[in-house]
C-alpha cells in the first residue's frame, strides 16, 4: 500500500465580513454545512480515539503509518472547523448546548458501551459518509458563490475526506473483514448521522428566522430533490456500502481532490500549508 497522506493546516482568517448569508444561493446548504461545523470536532475525536485503539491491531506498517497521517488530518479538521465557531457566535446562532448533548448523548455512551470493532465499524461507515458528501459537493461545485474563506475550509475538508477515504475501512477490514459487523456499523451510524445532521439543520434555520419562509422550503427541495438530488445519491452510495465487494476506492476521484489543493495552490493566499507531523492536538 502506498501512503499518500499529507496533513495540512488549513489557515484561512475566518474574516468578521462572513455573515450567515455566506452562501447565497442556499440558506439551507449554510445551514447543513454549519451543523457539520458544530459536529466536525466531536466527530473527528471519536475518529482518532477508535483508530488509535485499533493501531496495535493493525500488522501492516505501511497502513499503520497510514492511519496515523489519517488521525493527523482530522485533527486539523477540528482545530479548523472549531476556529469557525467564533464566527457562527457572531453571526448569533447558539449552538453550544446542542455540540454538548450531541456529545453526551451518542459519543460517551458510544465509547463506553460499545465494543471496538463496533466502534471501528461506525467510523468506517461514516467516513464513507463524509467521501460521498465530499464527492458530491465537488462534482457539482454546490460552493461555487460561497464566500472563499468557509469555501475554502469546506472544501479543503471535502478534498481531505476523498484522500483519507480508504483508511477507516482498511483498519476495520484488518481488525475483522465480517461483513455482518460493517452492515451492523451502517445501521446504527447512519440514522444516528443524518438525524443529527436534521437536528443542527432546522435549529440553525429557526435560530435565523428562515425555517417557515417559503424560499427555504424550495430550496430544500432544489438540494435534497430536484436539483443536487441529495437524496437519492445518499441512497446509492449507501447501498454500495453494502455489496460484500465494496472498497471505497473503486470510486476514483482523486481527481476532485487533487483539482481542490491546485486551486490552493494557483490562488496563492497560502491559507494551506503542511502541517507539522507530531503537533496535532490531543484527542480529548
Ligand atoms: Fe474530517
Ligand atoms: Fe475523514
Amino acid at each position: 500500500m502506498s501512503i499518500d497522506l499529507t496533513p495540512r493546516r488549513y489557515a484561512a482568517p475566518f474574516s468578521d465580513d462572513i455573515t450567515s448569508g455566506w452562501l447565497p444561493s442556499s440558506a439551507v446548504i449554510a445551514a447543513v454545512l454549519d451543523t457539520y461545523t458544530i459536529l466536525v470536532p466531536a466527530n473527528e475525536g471519536f475518529y482518532m480515539r477508535t483508530i488509535n485503539a485499533a493501531l496495535p491491531k493493525v500488522s501492516d506498517p505501511a497502513l499503520r503509518e497510514a492511519a496515523q497521517a489519517f488521525i493527523h488530518q482530522e485533527a486539523e479538521h477540528g482545530v479548523a472547523h472549531r476556529r469557525y465557531w467564533r464566527n457562527l457566535d457572531a453571526q448569533g446562532y447558539r449552538f453550544r448546548g446542542f455540540e454538548r448533548w450531541v456529545e453526551r448523548l451518542t459519543f460517551q455512551p458510544v465509547e463506553k458501551f460499545a465494543p471496538l470493532w463496533l466502534r471501528l465499524s461506525m467510523v468506517s461507515c461514516v467516513e464513507h459518509i463524509n467521501a460521498f458528501v465530499a464527492h458530491e459537493f465537488l462534482r457539482q461545485d454546490i460552493l461555487a458563490d460561497a464566500h472563499p474563506e468557509v469555501r475554502g475550509l469546506m472544501e479543503w475538508h471535502f478534498a481531505e475526506e476523498i484522500e483519507h477515504k480508504h483508511i477507516a475501512f482498511d483498519v476495520l477490514q484488518a481488525y475483522t473483514p465480517s461483513h455482518t459487523v460493517r452492515i451492523a456499523g451502517l445501521l446504527l451510524t447512519a440514522p444516528l448521522f443524518y438525524a443529527l445532521m436534521s437536528l443542527g439543520m432546522v435549529m440553525l434555520l429557526w435560530q435565523a428566522g428562515r425555517l417557515f419562509k417559503r424560499s427555504t422550503w424550495a430550496q430544500l427541495w432544489r438540494h435534497f430533490g430536484s436539483g443536487h438530488r441529495m437524496v437519492t445519491g445518499t441512497l446509492c452510495h449507501l447501498w454500495a456500502y453494502t455489496k460484500p465487494s465494496f472498497h471505497p476506492d473503486r470510486l476514483d476521484d482523486r481527481a476532485l481532490a487533487d483539482a481542490v489543493f491546485a486551486r490552493h495552490g494557483r490562488e496563492g493566499t497560502a491559507w494551506l500549508t503542511p502541517a507539522k507531523r507530531g503537533a496535532h492536538p490531543p484527542s480529548r
